[in-house]
């Protein structure tokens, strides 16, 4: 079953009796945008995240008067985190909403599905944190506003020799996420540049609970430090495991560890761990800090991770695209989307490359008394 969330922001108007019914007769046109997002599921924190941040842009845009005289209206769609659901979901946004772009996924497993969708039907995609290089490469309609996995594996090697001073790792990698595949890739080639050595090479599967038999495997190659490109899930059930197996070493990821969940399903296991991200809450800039209270009003409290501030930014420069476009038509907005340059985000400058990927620093988080922290920036 799939459930559509509508926003529509309308500023309070004051009206007559007439004008009520001529208004009921003559819905106002809005700027409709479909967002497609794992809502519900095994990561749902992923999809809540992204939706959250996208819900504040959409909100702070149509305060300010939405675009070209109209406000926008987000039509959000739950794929469950399942595989297969995202391509339907895009056709049924694009024909049946009648959205102008869609915005979405965070995994790129999911943004592989639909992007076929959105590319035929010349509807332009912005992805707010897929980084496998793959998911823009599906065609000229779809964007993206992190960066993506060779520099995201750059970095982490990087990180590894320089910081961890690892030398010889074990590598631990879900073979059925696309993700964790390229990820696993783009770490493995710089590190064995650097000189570094992939002491064990381990295998999963998403929703595989039981990790023993590869950290057994694992142990006796006495590596320095565990890489495991992956979602949090998972993530966190291998520390744990490591650690009840008396393998003490380091183990770090990638983007997809950043959840809560990571630290109340990891618990003291994940304690030490280290991870690359997009951005960190306690970052200084008063753009950051500004996002990070008005986020905070809007939802309990809540501080906003690294997948909320890129769904608002993926908003964000869809919002400014239309803008320059000063139409909603798919290729003149694609045309525009491509032609965005120092767009001042969130989590940090966004320019449109030629292959439609945006070049970033990377931020190293690590866990600490059961608390997510900023180590350091990486500059690409
Ligand atoms: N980069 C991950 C992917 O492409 C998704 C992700 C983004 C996870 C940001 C966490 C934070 O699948």
């Amino acid at each position: 079953m799939i459930k559509a969330l509508r926003t529509l922001w309308l500023p309070a108007l004051a009206f007559t009796a007439f004008a009520a019914a001529a208004i009921a007769q003559t819905p106002a046109a809005t700027i409709k945008v479909g967002e497609f997002a794992s809502l519900t599921g095994k990561e749902a924190a992923f999809g809540q995240s992204s939706h959250k941040g996208t819900l504040l842009a959409i909100e702070e845009l149509n305060a300010r008067g939405g675009a070209l005289g109209q406000q926008f209206e987000l039509i959000t769609e739950d794929n469950q985190s399942k595989q297969g659901e995202s391509a339907t979901i895009a056709k049924k946004l694009i024909s049946r909403d009648k959205v102008i772009a869609l915005l979405g996924e965070v995994a790129s497993g999911r943004s592989l599905e639909a992007a076929p969708i959105a590319q035929n039907a010349k509807i332009p995609m912005v992805s707010p944190s897929s980084t496998n290089p793959k998911v823009t490469e599906m065609g000229s309609y779809i964007f993206r506003v992190c960066f993506i996995d060779p520099l995201q594996g750059r970095l982490l090697a990087k990180f590894a020799q320089n910081t961890l001073k690892a030398k010889r790792v074990a590598l631990l990698t879900s073979v059925s996420s696309p993700y964790s595949v390229g990820l696993a890739k783009f770490f493995k080639e710089p590190f064995i540049a650097q000189g570094g050595e992939i002491v064990i090479e381990q295998r999963f599967s998403e929703n595989d609970k039981d990790f023993k038999a590869q950290l057994t495997a694992i142990k006796p190659t006495k590596p320095d430090a565990i890489f495991v490109p992956g979602y949090y899930t998972e993530a966190a059930l291998i520390c744990k495991q490591a650690r009840d197996l008396g393998l003490e070493i380091p183990i770090f990821g990638g983007d997809g560890w950043e959840a809560p969940q990571l630290i109340e399903i990891g618990g003291k296991a994940v304690e030490g761990t280290y991870y690359t991200t997009h951005y960190s809450p306690e970052s200084t800039s008063p753009a950051v800090q500004k996002f990070v209270a008005d986020f905070r009003a809007k939802f309990a409290g809540e501080t906003p991770d690294a997948m909320a501030a890129l769904g608002y930014d993926s908003a964000m420069v869809l919002a400014d695209a239309i803008k320059r476009a000063n139409t909603t038509e798919g290729p003149k907005v694609r045309d525009a989307l491509a032609a965005t340059k120092n767009y001042s985000g969130i989590t940090g400058m966004i320019t449109i490359d030629a292959k439609r990927n945006a070049t970033k620093s990377a931020v190293v988080v690590t866990v600490k008394d059961g608390q997510f922290k900023f180590v350091e920036t990486i500059a690409p």
